[in-house]
């Protein structure tokens, strides 16, 4: 089974998570594509859907989803999203797509964040196959990435990249990630910084993994 199909599987499954009348958190990427297109299925059962991304709303708003905004909902019962990267321990990174700064917010204020992948995603620690990205203020990018290779990393700038919310990318790679709560903290004391792609502090609750002959869980 290709990656794609197994995103697919894993996506699929996510919709026996999500909870009649409620209001669902929806990510950004290939494999929550998969999710929104599966879920428009049963449109008629959910309140509405809050977006990670723009391309996001659009896609909900395409397939008949109503799209709220997050500050006109008292609940987001479930958010479903993908990952780059992926520990069994369930934290993640996340961000190839540039929206991890809308993606944090929500997974923060969900009060269940199942992530979906493809087994390929897997790693023992994170950072091995993912840079990290960085979201940053336009004018703190130089300062930032100096800050960054203070730390150990090696920064770079995602070129022509712009996010929802106006800023710049920087994708980070060599960082030491063995305590990625340690990092993600210190990621987010650098002043200039939006969000960093590391999920640990607020981690995945449930991870579905499609493995080709089944869907693996984590939880
Ligand atoms: C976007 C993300 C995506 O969830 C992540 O990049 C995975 O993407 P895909 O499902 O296309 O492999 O964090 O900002």
């Amino acid at each position: 089974m290709d990656a794609d199909t197994k995103k697919r599987q894993a996506a699929e499954s996510a919709l026996d998570l999500v909870e009649t009348g409620s209001v669902v958190g929806v990510g950004t990427g290939s494999t929550t594509n998969h999710f929104i297109d599966a879920l428009a299925r049963i449109r008629f059962r959910v309140d509405g859907t809050v977006a990670s991304s723009e391309a996001t709303a659009a896609r909900l708003r395409d397939r008949g989803l109503r799209v709220a905004d997050l500050n006109a909902v008292d609940e987001v019962a479930v958010y479903v999203d993908g990952a780059d990267e992926c520990t069994r321990h369930r934290q993640l990174v996340k961000g190839a797509g540039g929206a991890l700064t809308r993606e944090k917010i929500i997974a923060a204020a969900a009060r269940q964040f199942v992530c979906i992948v493809d087994d390929s995603k897997l790693v023992d620690v994170l950072g091995t196959k993912a840079p990290v990205p960085v979201e940053v203020i336009p004018m703190a990018r130089g300062y930032v990435a100096r800050q960054l290779v203070a730390l150990g990393g090696n920064p770079f700038w995602r070129e022509g990249a712009v996010t929802d919310n106006g800023n710049v990318i920087l994708d980070v790679h060599g960082l030491d990630l063995v305590d990625p709560t340690a990092a993600e903290g210190t990621l987010d004391q650098i002043t200039g910084t939006v969000a960093n792609g590391i999920f640990a502090r607020r981690r995945a609750d449930v991870v579905l993994i499609g493995a080709g002959a089944e869907v693996r869980k984590l939880s």
